[in-house]
């Protein structure tokens, strides 16, 4: 049984004539980080939004084929029972946090699933620790940064140990700094608890060389689901109009004018390797 698996899915929202999402067919295993990318407006918001039975059971629309989270359908399962399998994470941390301080926010999912104190106590010891926020625990989530925010969104949904992580560009409002510590942290989340982690993410050259996957999408469908070595020497993603790691596309020019034959580097320290083994 795959931890994700779209059938045929379309999505239209109510009111467009246009499909959000044409004929989905997606797999995704457990113990991946996995990078979602597209142009802008090819569907990846509404991709996640399916992913927790958002779509269809929130956002009205016209909707066939199914979407399936461990073998639970997304139409069928409330969005309540789905979030013990998957957390997201949206653009805009603050609008996800309600409660009056960190602590009660991180508390929030827990207590609502009845979960014992001494168990949310142990949960939420671990969270804080792994995502670095315990200096914060009694400030109210509008006093704290966006790169706290978004550090307590991911704490507030870890902490109900989901199989699956989604954020959809969630370093967006953040400087590079606290973007490149909220990535190394996915990372770090990724490895220690073996979940799959799927990121929507501009800051190509941040994200491509840590992911393993990657998913491409283009007007509504997906064009290629591979692993990351596999897609970045398709002409598949050279074509699609999106931010590129800047590497890639030094060593993608260079590699069309044949000055080198192995794969294109994605990372300085690729590159570097790449450079010693030619004389
Ligand atoms: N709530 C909504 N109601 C109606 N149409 C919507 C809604 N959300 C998205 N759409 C439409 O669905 C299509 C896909 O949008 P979506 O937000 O999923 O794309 P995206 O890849 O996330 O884009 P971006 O990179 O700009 O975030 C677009 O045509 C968009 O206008
Ligand atoms: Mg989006």
């Amino acid at each position: 049984m795959s931890l994700i698996k779209f059938s045929n899915f379309h999505f239209r929202y109510k009111g467009n004539q246009e499909y959000a999402l044409n004929n989905i067919n997606l797999k995704i295993e457990s113990n991946k980080f996995i990078l979602l990318a597209g142009e802008t407006g090819s569907g990846k918001t509404s991709l996640i939004r399916c992913m927790n039975g958002l779509i269809p059971q929130f956002y009205a629309g016209y909707y066939k084929g199914s979407v399936e989270i461990s073998g639970k359908n997304t139409t069928e399962t409330s969005i309540s029972n789905l979030s013990k399998d998957i957390g997201i994470v949206f653009q805009n941390p603050e609008n996800q946090l309600i409660a009056m301080n960190v602590e009660h926010e991180i508390a929030f999912g827990l207590e609502n699933l009845g979960i014992s104190r001494d168990i949310i106590k142990e949960r939420i010891e671990e969270v804080v620790k792994i995502t670095e926020i315990e200096n914060i625990m009694d400030r109210a989530p509008f006093e704290i940064s966006g790169g706290e925010q978004q550090r307590v969104a991911i704490a507030s949904i870890l902490v109900l140990e989901p199989k699956v992580i989604v954020l959809d560009e969630p370093t967006a409002n953040l400087d590079p700094f606290f973007a490149r510590k909220i990535i190394t942290l996915l990372k770090k989340i990724q490895i220690e608890k073996k979940i799959t982690v799927i990121i929507s993410e501009h800051r190509m050259d941040l994200i491509v060389p840590i992911v393993d996957e990657i998913i491409l999408m283009k007007k509504g469908g997906v064009i290629a689901y591979d692993d990351k070595d596999k897609i970045i020497s398709d002409d598949i993603f050279e074509n699609l109009n999106i931010n590129k790691p800047k590497i890639y596309s030094i060593f993608n020019k260079l590699k069309k004018r044949n000055l080198f034959r192995q794969n294109i580097p994605i990372s300085v320290q690729d590159a570097i390797n790449l450079l010693k083994t030619i004389n």
